[in-house]
């Protein structure tokens, strides 16, 4: 029995293995037809299950030749700007005290540069913020009153992002967080918090990569905490030579785990992308070990996602938990897609 297999119990082990080798299978089969549909590597757009319209724009730019980047910004930017998604940009679930915090990050592979922003406040597009960064100065990361007031230096506008429904959540969250308080909730046995993030991975037909992470973080967040989104090397990471890789769901997993830099890395070794994100995924289970974290040993509390794509157009998504869809523009058709996972939910 390995390492492996004793952290997870070998029955829960096999079943890993077993849905590792049928998806990693699956997905390779799927993007490697297309790819030799062409004979080439064709521009793909890859993106969380919320960036349908993001893939579909930055898919339309690339082809009109925009720089990847741009074409993931653009992509993003829609989502950003949507109130009806409400943990990114405009609309985004606040933090505890009814403040709309924003972390996003960018990077291009071409010239291995990259911008983030933390808890930036009023600002509707912080992705725009993040490549300005990375366009104007030698820093890559700036954060709340300081990212604030360089966006206003460049011309962002001062906005309040939070909508109406997006209040209506945190009042009800508010009032529901403990029967022991002088708050009246419908349901004290606590309220859930929404979670997401959009994440969007571009390759042109030159095999030039670059990526966009955006999100209004965990909602109802303690003030000033960041998530992995605007962390170069956890939300996002982007090697021009080997592959791309972005997360959504439980930040502080991603940023422990260093993951979507080790996703790389593991297509860089000569991983496929889905077998990339499963061992990750799998490292992230096995490392996961105070109680409160965890329904039984291995299996978190929380889920993570992996969004990837390498230098030749082989794309993959997987998750902790089956059910996570991802969007993708193969050149051919945009549309969703099943990820891939390691368990099925409780
Ligand atoms: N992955 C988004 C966050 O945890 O903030």
């Amino acid at each position: 029995m390995n390492s492996n297999e004793n952290k997870m119990g070998r029955r829960e082990f096999l079943q890993v293995g077993a849905t590792l080798g049928a998806a990693a299978g699956l997905g390779v089969a799927v993007a490697a037809q297309e790819s030799k549909t062409f004979g080439r590597a064709v521009p793909v757009v890859i993106s969380s299950a919320n960036g349908l319209r993001a893939t579909e724009k930055a898919m339309h730019l690339i082809r009109a030749g925009t720089d990847t980047l741009d074409a993931a910004i653009a992509g993003v930017n829609i989502v950003e700007e949507d109130p009806n998604d409400i943990t990114v940009g405009y609309g985004g679930l606040p933090n505890e005290r009814g403040v709309v915090e924003l972390d996003a990050c960018v990077m291009h592979g071409p010239t291995y540069r990259a911008g983030a922003v933390g808890a930036l406040q009023n600002i509707k597009t912080p992705s725009k913020v993040a490549k300005t960064i990375m366009d104007h100065t030698n820093h890559i990361l700036l954060v709340g009153q300081g990212a604030l007031d360089f966006a206003k230096m460049y011309g962002f506008k001062e906005e309040n992002l939070l909508t109406d429904k997006a209040r209506e959540l945190w009042v009800r969250w508010k009032e529901n967080l403990s029967p022991n308080d002088d708050w009246i909730g419908e349901d004290q046995r606590g309220f859930s918090r929404p979670t997401g993030t959009i994440t969007c991975l571009a390759l042109n037909e030159k095999g030039d990569l670059s990526g966009c992470t955006s999100t209004s973080g965990l909602a109802f967040k303690i003030p000033g905490r960041v998530g992995d989104s605007p962390l170069i090397g956890d939300g996002l990471y982007v090697d021009n030579d080997v592959g791309a890789c972005g997360s959504t769901g439980r930040g502080e997993a991603v940023i422990l785990s260093s993951g979507s830099r080790i996703v790389v890395e593991n297509m860089r070794h000569g991983m496929s992308p889905e077998e990339a994100i499963l061992d990750v995924l799998k490292r992230i289970c096995r490392y996961t070990s105070e109680t409160r974290w965890l329904h039984s040993p291995g299996k978190p509390k929380f889920d993570v996602n992996f969004y990837a794509i390498n230098k030749k157009g082989d794309y993959a998504a997987a998750a902790i938990y089956k059910g996570s869809k991802f969007s993708v523009h193969d050149g051919l058709r945009n549309t969703h897609k099943d990820s891939g996972y390691l368990f099925e939910k409780a």
